[in-house]
């Protein structure tokens, strides 16, 4: 092997760098072997006539100055000079599979740092870069970005669209020529565009395929482009988005990259979401305590804004009934938040709703035997509030200019010390003055003009935004926090390192949720993703579904009921109980294994499961969405049980009208007869499905025996 190049070896797949003439990754892909000088030699490119007379390497950071006429890695200047960086290798520092790559430019006075580890756990490579300014003048940074390469044959991408109670929507893109490129400037994370996409070779399934994701984990702006360039070679780019002049570096201070998490695998998306998902469980979530996530009841749907203590301790001796293990009061609980026009910033009790305090309902809620949670919007404010009436200074804004509210609220600027200490001292005081184990944390507007001491500020707004987590962790550390903006407007791996579950959708309709659900679960395991069954009519969508629909639905989640458990039927209640002692008997199965969704010929019916990591059992749940296209609802094929295993297949959920609605007259005989199957048949021929009526589902469940 050269001395120039370091080969980096994961469990399924690996990576190999170059460090000179320039830093450029060789190969990234499966497992390989007899690297050598020659097999590098081997890769080595032509040089096409009609082009520049030399080869022009696409670097980690891609250099307008080598002859990359692509998008660069990073983009500034100094009052215009300075432009054109090129970055050299000056050192390496291995570890064993974690480098740091240092590059500089003396010309443009720039150091360029890449940090670079191959997980060889679960083989996820995380990069990040950080740029340094080394010359007395400021340095003004207008895009920094990673770049990772993908090789020609990923010419098809999947990505998400999406909106408020909307997210998580996959689209598929042929990339062939020029790219594809996103971006989403709505100041977090956003419904819109989820920071991640998957690129792999054309036609990639569930179940089958090269396929290469990449998120970046960040809170705030960003653009991801997938490139392709005119001789054909592919990359990603992922990136931070800032404004003008929002990033400038005296001499000697550095900007980083928010770290890129990107991952192979051999196995089609649901090997990339083995990967992740081990990943987020092994290095990203940190949960206070090794314990079951408790099953939610939240009373935002049940309730809104009409707080009673009285009331709202029978909805908790209703919800301790049904067996909801954590209760949380959601908005209202705050003086003079009465509906969504006021009060936000006023982080006090309101004590004309609770003239007893908020106490006699937290020791009922403890007494019952429940965790007791409560929402939160920190980082807002209303016109129509004492803190504003006080501080009207202390908006994220630009002086001068009128920008819009968003559901009637401003957002406070975090930079400022008196509203980061004013926020952590009222947050702190409520988490010390009461027995409260978990904060839902709420952001529901769009951030528009971020403005600090009249520069763009979005950078130290997320950032400041980390810190107030991070400071607040820190003094409660056994609390658990709920990103939520408007549902799944914060969904990244950045705030997941500081928080435990994402409110996944404001949308509770068990259809639409089936699609949201489906959209997360590539990127996340199962145990952060909020999913509550909502009442029988949904507030969003005025869709009624059966309990059974969307009990399931909710069941392959962090599992809540939304509603309020006094004013429902004792047959509704009946089936809360039911769903929430299923999802409880499952929950360690759910919270631990291998999230798969299979490949299935008819979009009308959805198949998703989770498979033991020790492969002795597993659950799978068949939603009908639509009308079945055929007359028959074909077969399912299960890969990744033991082959050499035989399952027991038993049935956990049926619809109540699976026998006896007439839809089939003879059932397939798994649903009759006791059968056991070899995992070799299970994921080879499979068995033959049944067929259910739209917006039913049915739960199976494969013990290895
Ligand atoms: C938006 C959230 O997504 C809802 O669940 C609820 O908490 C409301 N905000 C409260 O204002």
């Amino acid at each position: 092997m050269k001395e120039n190049v370091v080969h980096l070896q994961g469990k399924t797949s690996d990576l190999i760098i170059q460090t000179s003439p320039a830093v450029e990754i060789l190969y990234w892909g499966d497992k390989i072997s007899g690297v050598d000088a020659a097999a590098i030699q081997a890769v080595r490119r032509a040089v096409p006539n009609g082009r520049l007379d030399v080869d022009t390497p696409v670097t980690i950071s891609p250099e307008q100055g080598r002859g990359v006429f692509s998008s660069p890695g990073m983009e500034g200047h100094r009052q215009g000079l300075d432009w054109s960086p090129v970055f050299n290798f000056k050192s390496i520092r291995q570890d064993n599979n974690n480098l740091l790559l240092t590059t500089e430019d003396p010309i443009a006075g720039l150091r360029l740092v890449c940090e670079l580890n191959l997980d060889p756990k679960t083989d996820v490579l995380q990069v990040r870069h950080t740029l340094t300014n080394l010359k007395p003048e400021n340095y003004q940074v207008d895009r920094f970005a990673v770049t990772l390469p993908l090789p020609e044959r990923a010419d098809e991408l999947m990505a998400f669209h999406g909106r408020w109670v909307r997210e998580f929507q996959p689209h598929r893109v042929k990339v062939k020529h020029g790219g594809y490129q996103q971006e989403n400037r709505r100041g977090r994370t956003s419904h819109e565009y989820f920071p991640g996409l998957m690129q792999g070779a054309a036609g990639f399934s569930e179940q089958q395929g090269e396929v290469w994701g990449f998120h970046l984990a960040w809170s705030g702006n960003h653009r991801l482009r997938s490139d392709v360039k005119t001789d054909g070679r592919r990359f990603v780019q992922a990136e931070a988005l800032y404004f003008s002049g929002e990033i400038v570096l005296a001499e000697g201070e550095s900007i980083s990259t928010p770290w890129v998490y990107a991952t192979y695998s051999a196995l089609g998306l649901n090997g990339m979401s083995h990967a992740f998902h081990q990943f987020v469980r092994d290095q990203i979530v940190h949960f206070p305590e090794d314990k079951p996530r408790p099953v939610h009841l939240n009373t935002w749907e049940g309730i809104y804004f009409d707080h009673d203590p009285e009331y709202i301790m029978q909805m908790a001796s209703r919800a301790a009934e049904l067996g909801v293990e954590r209760f949380i009061i959601d908005d209202g609980w705050f003086k003079g938040r009465n509906n969504d026009l006021a009060a936000l910033g006023d982080w006090y009790l309101d004590t004309k709703k609770y003239p007893n305090g908020l106490e006699p309902v937290v020791s009922h809620v403890r007494g019952l035997g429940m965790e007791f949670g409560i929402w939160v919007e920190p980082e807002m404010i209303n016109p129509d509030s004492d803190l504003f009436r006080a501080h009207p200074d202390w908006l994220l804004a630009v002086d001068g200019y009128q920008q819009p509210t968003g559901r009637y609220q401003y957002v406070l600027d975090l930079q400022k010390p008196e509203v980061f200490d004013y926020l952590l001292e009222r947050m702190d005081n409520l988490l010390g003055s009461y027995d409260i184990a978990y904060v839902k944390w709420d952001m529901n507007r769009e951030v528009v003009q971020p403005g600090h001491d009249g520069y763009a500020a979005l950078d130290g707004q997320t950032k400041a935004l980390y810190d107030l987590f991070d400071e607040l962790r820190q003094r409660h550390p056994k609390v658990e926090f709920e990103s939520c903006a408007s549902g799944g407007g914060r969904i990244d791996y950045e705030i997941l390192k500081r928080t435990h579950r994402f409110w996944t959708s404001d949308n509770n309709d068990a259809l639409e949720r089936q699609h949201i659900q489906r959209g997360m679960s590539y990127f996340f395991p199962p145990e952060v993703m909020g999913a509550h069954i909502g009442g029988r009519h949904c507030h969003c969508t005025r869709r009624t579904h059966s309990i059974g629909f969307r009990g399931l639905t909710a069941l392959f989640g962090h599992m809540g009921v939304e509603l309020d458990p006094v004013k429902e039927s004792a047959e509704e209640r009946a089936g809360f109980t039911h769903y929430i002692a299923l999802h409880k008997q499952i929950r360690p199965l759910l919270h631990s294994g291998k999230v798969v969704r299979i490949d299935h010929h008819d979009a009308a019916l959805q198949i998703n499961g989770v498979i033991a990591q020790d492969q002795s059992s597993a659950v799978f749940l068949f939603s009908q969405l639509a009308m079945p296209t055929y007359t028959l609802s074909g077969t399912a094929r299960f890969d990744g049980l033991d082959p050499a295993k035989q399952y027991r297949l038993t049935v956990l959920d049926q619809p109540a009208n699976l026998r006896t609605g007439g839809i089939m007259k003879k059932l397939p005989l798994w649903l009759e007869e006791e059968t056991t199957l070899s995992g070799a048949w299970l994921a080879k021929a499979g068995i033959a499905l049944p067929v259910m009526d739209p917006e039913s589902a049915m739960l199976i469940k494969l013990e290895a025996v």
